[in-house]
């Protein structure tokens, strides 16, 4: 489908494409310690929630490998504490904490007598299971955000939650790729995403990459894209998503949502059910992550305000539920009211 891939895992390495350098290099580097895997999660070499999590969960094979020639108590332990180090690195996307939980649970679940390899090999089974899950997952997204679209129809999107969000497919960038697949005719505005251009850098460039129709606009360019009225839906990806549908996405989903309401566009969240967080009732119990004022304050290293300026730059915002027309996951179409779609969706997860 694509001609890059998010990451790979071989023998204790972990090789991903350095976001921070596209679209102008196309780098690989290769992750080998734990630390190596926090710093590109936090760097965002690697980012995009669901991409984070799979990631994070090959970071803890990784810890495993390095306490190979240790005792069994001391090498879970230091897997629990590595776990817990790579869990700080963002904290909004819930993507990372279940990733990371779900290789303990196994490590949990093991019993009788086992060795430092079997230690190693189950988590490496885990993490590829949570890869091939998420490749299914985005797919059928797209599938069912594909159900809500007609040919011919025009998207805007934020941020990039596509192939380089995820581990394939992506989730709001999934029904362009399958509209290629099926010869379906379907449009792009990408907004570039300040501060750091995820939409420009990112979004625009997969999207090219794959031949989808996509033009690029500036963040304050969205209201006047919708009054043209050739905008049907917006679609966007997500990081978490509260009990009562409250949603965190990237900073400046929240405006484009608003516009949306403004101009009777439907704003479509596209979300695995790994980001939903059924334990944080509402979006004010999101953590937001703060990052550091320079990615304000500088474009590629060059001052663009001055250095001495304060800065806010917190990583996303959260959209509140009334905003939302539906909440798109891999077993279908929630619609409001959430507390109830969502908490059906958890009770029976195929019958929502
Ligand atoms: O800071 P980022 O680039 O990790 O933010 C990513 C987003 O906000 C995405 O929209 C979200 O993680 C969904 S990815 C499928």
């Amino acid at each position: 489908m694509s001609n890059f891939y998010t990451m790979k895992y071989d023998d204790g390495v972990l090789t991903v494409l350095d976001q921070t350098l596209l679209p102008t290099n196309e780098v690989y580097i290769e992750l080998k310690t734990v630390q190596d895997v926090y710093d590109a999660i936090k760097r965002l070499s690697v980012r995009g929630a669901p991409a984070i999590g799979v990631c994070a969960a090959y970071g803890l094979a990784i810890s495993a490998r390095s306490r190979i020639n240790g005792d069994i108590g001391i090498m879970l332990s230091g897997i629990k504490q590595d776990a817990a180090y790579l869990s700080s690195s963002r904290p909004t996307a819930v993507n990372l904490k279940y990733a990371l939980d779900r290789v303990l649970d196994v490590l949990c679940s093991m019993s009788g007598s086992y060795t430092p390899s079997d230690i190693i090999a189950a988590i490496e089974v885990e993490a590829d299971r949570m890869r091939c899950e998420d490749a299914n997952t985005n797919r059928n997204i797209g599938e069912n955000l594909l159900s809500l679209l007609h040919d011919g129809d025009t998207v805007l999107t934020h941020c990039n939650a596509g192939i380089l969000a995820t581990t394939a497919y992506g989730t709001a960038l999934s029904p362009f790729y399958l509209a290629k697949e099926k010869g379906i005719d379907l449009h792009v505005y990408a907004d570039e995403t300040r501060p750091l251009l995820q939409g420009a850098r990112l979004t625009a460039w997969e999207l090219c990459e794959a031949g989808v129709d996509v033009t690029l606009i500036c963040d304050n360019m969205a209201a006047s894209v919708m009054s043209t009225g050739n905008i049907n839906a917006v679609i966007v990806g997500c990081d978490r998503v509260a009990a009562n549908g409250d949603t965190a996405n990237k900073i400046g989903t929240y405006g484009v949502a608003v516009l949306a309401k403004h101009f009777g566009i439907p704003v479509y969240i596209a979300t695995p059910t790994t980001t939903i967080d059924m334990n944080c009732p509402t979006g004010i119990d999101i953590p937001i992550e703060q990052r550091d004022g320079s990615e304000v304050r500088t474009l590629y290293g060059v001052n663009t305000a001055p250095s001495c300026v304060k800065v806010l730059n917190p990583a996303f915002d959260v959209t509140p539920n009334e905003l939302i027309a539906a909440i798109v996951t891999e077993h279908g179409i929630l619609r409001p009211p959430y507390s109830q779609s969502l908490a059906n969706l958890f009770n029976n997860p195929t019958h929502e």
